[in-house]
């Protein structure tokens, strides 16, 4: 783990602005660097910039002993080290993933695909948690409402996917924060839905403060359990 302090924020929305998984990172983002005067942000965009598809040379890649490698292949694993660095370096993960057509943003799935192909992420291709102990906090939007109940309940194929990953795959301690009703306002079958949609927007927002707080009264719990000034 790393002993500073380091937020690494992911967007994945394709919207530059009025996103509302932006919106309510930033809430996040605003109270944790508030309570953490010295720590840092590190930020990558797979939404604004993605990556592009993995090709065969850049995952077969992984598979060779670094000594026999093409200066291709070599490229191609720096590239993801590179990318999987920033996950080592990070304590605590915030990742923007909006709902896209029942899944998560492609910009996202091809952000994974790449920094998988970085064996410390699977040593001995086992799932053996390499990220245990950090903090991963998921800001999911959908347009529509996909609770336990509502019509779409199980149709919301990115939670399942999210969970199985940073938990058991990563092995991170995950907080979810859901904003529900994003689009009441330009759906005519949705328009009595906008009161509740404003509410889950808000709660969000209120979860995402929380969220930053706990982490930083935790984070000085464990300082001074461990007699850091
Ligand atoms: C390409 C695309 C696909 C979408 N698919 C869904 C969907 O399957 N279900 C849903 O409820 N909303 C869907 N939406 C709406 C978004 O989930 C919603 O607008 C959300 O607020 C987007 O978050 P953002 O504003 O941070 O990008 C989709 C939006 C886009 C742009």
């Amino acid at each position: 783990m790393p002993s500073s302090s380091t937020l690494l924020r992911i967007d994945a929305s394709i919207h530059a602005t009025e996103s509302v998984t932006r919106e309510v990172a930033d809430t996040f983002e605003r109270h944790w660097c508030e309570s953490r005067p010295e720590g840092q942000v590190v930020r990558r965009d797979v939404g604004l910039s993605p990556p592009p598809y993995l090709t065969e040379l850049e995952h077969t890649a992984m598979f060779v002993p670094s000594e026999f490698r093409t200066p291709e292949q070599a490229a191609a694993q720096a590239e993801a080290a590179a990318l999987a660095d920033e996950l080592f370096e990070a304590d605590t993960v915030l990742i923007c993933a909006p709902l896209y057509n029942l899944g998560i943003p492609a910009g996202l799935k091809t952000w994974m695909d790449r920094i998988y192909t970085d064996i410390r992420l699977f040593p001995g291709f086992g799932f053996t948690q390499p990220l245990a102990g950090r903090r991963c906090v998921v800001v999911s939007a959908r347009g529509g409402a996909y609770g336990p109940g509502s019509r779409l309940d199980g149709w919301d194929y990115e939670q399942p996917f999210v969970r199985r990953h940073v938990v058991d795959i990563l092995g991170m301690d995950l907080s979810e924060i859901f904003i529900d009703l994003t689009l009441a306002h330009i759906n005519p079958k949705l328009a009595h839905l906008v009161d509740v949609a404003g509410q889950s927007r808000q709660a969000a927002h209120e979860l995402a403060e929380r969220l930053a707080l706990e982490f930083a009264d935790s984070d000085s719990e464990m300082d001074s359990d461990e007699g850091v000034a």
